[in-house]
């Protein structure tokens, strides 16, 4: 395994693939994984509990400073809501900047890290080794997102499922603080007619390729 450091930021949409991608890499290089959309859902997740309004900036300044990168617990984190809450709260500067603070953090650590997000490549790693940015159609996530919420015994249907990856892709692109898009250098992997092994072989391939390049230079 290569001695030096390596980071890896992947940004993507929602459903696009990224999170799966990001874990598969993570154990496949032996490095520490961030979900950095975590992070975002767990100041949503504060105001939601506490009942308080997700336009309340100071309330989500305060509920990013006490987020633990530790403590961050995806299940409880996961539900349709707390994504919707993520990405209100998520357009707020001083929210971005406390949690970026504790992302950049963890992508320091000695051995490298990867990250996924939605800013990674641009704002939090604009120095990582490898940057991928991870997208697919509309059409093709919210199928992806039907089959994970069907696979776990729940019910919902395609047109609403669109509609809010539609939506949130709007919020998360359209934002004036660190909008979603790819890094001038970031290798983009369309997963639309990709498996997730497909994928994972080709990101595999391009950090291969920079590893090997870094170790001539
Ligand atoms: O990836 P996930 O769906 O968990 O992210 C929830 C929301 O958090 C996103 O829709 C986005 O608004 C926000 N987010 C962000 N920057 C990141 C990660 C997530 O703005 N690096």
């Amino acid at each position: 395994m290569d001695a030096l450091p390596l980071t890896i930021a992947i940004d993507g949409p929602a459903a696009s693939g990224k999170g799966t991608l990001a874990r598969r890499l993570a154990d496949y290089y032996h490095l520490p994984h961030l979900d950095t959309g975590l992070t975002y859902r767990a100041v949503g997740h504060a105001l939601l509990i506490h009942g308080l309004p997700l336009d309340n900036v100071s309330a989500a300044e305060t509920a990013a400073r006490q987020v633990d990168l530790k403590k961050l617990d995806r299940e409880a984190l996961s539900a349709h809501e707390v994504g919707e809450a993520a990405s209100k709260v998520a357009v707020f500067p001083g929210v971005r900047q406390i949690l970026v603070d504790k992302q950049r953090a963890f992508a320091t650590q000695a051995g490298g890290a990867v990250l996924d997000g939605r800013d990674i490549g641009t704002v939090v790693c604009p120095d990582a080794e490898v940057k991928l940015y991870v997208t697919a159609s509309a059409e093709v996530r919210a199928g992806r997102r039907l089959r994970d919420i069907e696979a776990r015994g729940g019910h919902a249907e395609l047109a609403e499922i669109l509609a809010d990856i539609t939506r949130r892709d709007e919020r998360d692109m359209g934002r004036a603080d660190s909008p979603l898009r790819p890094a001038a250098d970031a290798h983009l992997l369309d997963t639309s007619e990709m498996s997730i092994e497909a994928a994972f072989q080709a990101a595999r391939t391009l950090i291969d390729n920079a590893l090997a390049k870094r170790n001539k230079a």
